[in-house]
């Protein structure tokens, strides 16, 4: 893999970096991306399945096909990726990673620094009272988990199509995203927004920008360097090229 000089100068001496991941960083684990030949929308309708009206029609179905999602990822690891962002986060002094994804992946690879735009499929709640739901449940007898407290219906913690970032999450990471001087979205198709703004507001503040993604996306003629390749082997190869040259300073 060759990177620029530019690129290879910045592993040296970076010290505050943004990430922006989606759906391809995990595809390496084993989950499904959303577009794309195999991508989840092509098999599925996200108005049936990933919006709020499509859950007060038929909260069965909307449970099982997040209950199907949350059983893959509990059977799947973070991969290289995932590692080398964590890595990532120990090496410079200013660290966000904002993620589209709800896989909990980049948590369990070690990451703390973590911005998730689009929730997470771990945590769920209940849409009457608001309260936090712990080890949901679904089963043949139980296809749709209650509130302890209220019995009001409990949803994943996700972010539907239609419905608004968690509050101070996206604000956060245009901040992060106007003060990086380094600026890497990995494994998304930049497709969605707010989400896929963030690497432009990022290039408006002077930022280098670097797409790494197995083809060219919506904004890799906005970013300053496109590295081609799966982010399992590209992440861990801008991490060596760091360790290596930031011991020699
Ligand atoms: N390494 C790097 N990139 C990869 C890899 C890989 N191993 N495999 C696939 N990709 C790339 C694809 O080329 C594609 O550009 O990852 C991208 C995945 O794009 P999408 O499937 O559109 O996923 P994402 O960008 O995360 O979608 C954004 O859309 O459906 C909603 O809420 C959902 O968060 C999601 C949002």
């Amino acid at each position: 893999m060759t990177i620029s000089n530019r690129l290879q100068s910045l592993l040296k001496h970076v010290e505050s970096v943004c990430v922006l991941t989606g759906a391809g960083i995990s595809a390496e684990s084993g989950v499904a991306t959303f577009r794309g030949v195999d991508g989840l929308w092509s098999k599925l309708k996200p108005e049936e399945l990933a919006n709020f009206n499509a859950f007060m029609r038929n909260p069965e179905l909307v449970w099982e096909w997040y209950d199907y999602r949350r059983k893959i990822i509990h059977n799947i690891k973070p991969n290289a990726a995932h590692e080398a962002l964590a890595r990532l986060e120990e090496l410079v002094k200013e660290f966000t990673l904002v993620t589209q994804n709800i896989d909990n992946l980049h948590r369990r690879a070690g990451s703390k620094r973590i911005l998730e735009l689009h929730g997470n499929i771990e945590r769920s709640y209940c849409i009457e009272c608001g309260k936090f739901a712990e080890n949901i449940e679904v089963t043949k007898e139980k296809k749709v988990p209650r509130c302890i407290s209220c019995n009001g219906l409990i949803r994943p913690d996700v972010v539907w199509f239609g419905e608004i970032l968690p509050e101070g999450v996206f604000e956060a990471a245009i901040e992060a995203a106007r003060r990086c001087e380094l600026f890497l979205t990995v494994g998304t198709s930049a497709v969605v927004y707010p989400a896929a703004g963030l690497p432009i507001t990022a290039k408006n503040q002077g930022a280098y920008i670097v797409e790494v993604n197995t083809e060219r996306t919506e904004i890799s003629h906005i970013v300053n360097e496109t590295l081609i390749g799966k982010a399992g082997e590209v992440l861990p190869c801008l991490i060596s090229i760091m360790e290596e040259t930031r011991n020699k300073k």
